[in-house]
């Protein structure tokens, strides 16, 4: 199964763009998608145009089935919602005993309804990031051209191997790539940005995926409410995710727990 978060430590580097674009794309491919937002900013929701009867909150807090929760947005996606309660869910879950474990024991029985979890996280790093981290243990790291995104991703490395030490994590989390995103080539940070990602995928042993050109379809396609991948189906950054969803299907199926088998009959 296909498993991962969408994570950089700063906002407004096309972290929701990737999560929702991608779970579209894994949806075409077949693989029923379940697509949780964890911030309480609610970018999902607002991108697509969703309003949810139940949120996040309600399935960890109100004890509510995850398929009541849960809005099925596409017959192969069910989005999980999130909206400022998510905050009070985490201020309630902070004190239980094994909190960071929160996601894999409400999730992880799920498991079976779903071929692909794609989780969109805050830019902050706080404890539904961890649980996140700690359930998948994978972690996709959009970076968009700026220094600011470039940081944020190498600080997502170094939160990473601190939760991993701090829990002695095993397997370990880990970055499954480093994904350049709003990337136009005429610009002279672009190539500044993209040999900065070079370096840090080389220290870290991390693969940097196919970049993600800027597109104004991304931006119309969110004022539509839409996925890109609706909105405008031949859209040149839809072209990169396409890419980008089959290279994570390729990389993830090989994964620790999965087998390509159970992709491929998903
Ligand atoms: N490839 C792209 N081309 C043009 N604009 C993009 C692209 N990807 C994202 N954006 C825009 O950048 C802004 C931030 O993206 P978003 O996905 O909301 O980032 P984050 O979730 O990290 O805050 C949004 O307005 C989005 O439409
Ligand atoms: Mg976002």
């Amino acid at each position: 199964m296909i498993k991962f978060v969408v994570s950089n430590q700063r906002g407004g580097v096309g972290k929701t763009t990737t999560a929702t674009t991608l779970a579209r794309c894994f949806a075409e491919r077949g693989l029923k998608t379940l697509l949780i937002d964890t911030d309480s900013q609610g970018s999902i929701q607002q991108i697509l145009g969703i309003k949810p009867e139940y949120v996040l909150y309600d399935f960890l807090i109100g004890q509510i089935a995850l398929k009541t929760c849960v809005v099925p947005h596409h017959p192969m996606i069910d989005v999980l919602c999130s909206d400022r309660r998510t905050m009070e869910a985490e201020d309630v879950i902070t004190s239980r005993m094994g909190r960071e474990m929160t996601f894999e024991q409400a999730f992880g029985p799920h498991e079976g309804s779903y071929a692909a979890v794609v989780i969109d996280v805050a830019p902050s790093l706080n404890l539904f990031q961890t649980c996140a981290m700690m359930y998948t243990r994978n972690v996709l790291i959009p970076a968009a051209m700026d220094s600011l995104s470039a940081a944020g991703a190498a600080s997502n490395f170094q939160a990473m191997d601190t939760i991993n030490r701090m829990f002695k994590v095993d397997p370990p989390i880990k970055a499954i790539g480093l994904l350049p995103v709003i990337v136009d080539r005429r610009l002279q940070m672009t190539d500044l940005v993209l040999e900065s990602l070079e370096g840090l995928s080389a220290r870290t042993g991390t693969p940097v995926f196919t970049p993600v050109r800027t597109d104004t379809a991304v931006v119309k396609a969110g004022r539509q409410r839409q996925f890109l991948n609706d909105y405008d189906p031949k859209s040149k950054a839809l072209e990169d995710y396409n890419k980008v969803a089959d290279q994570l299907i390729a990389e993830l199926s090989g994964s620790r727990e999965n087998s390509a088998g159970a992709l491929i009959n998903a």
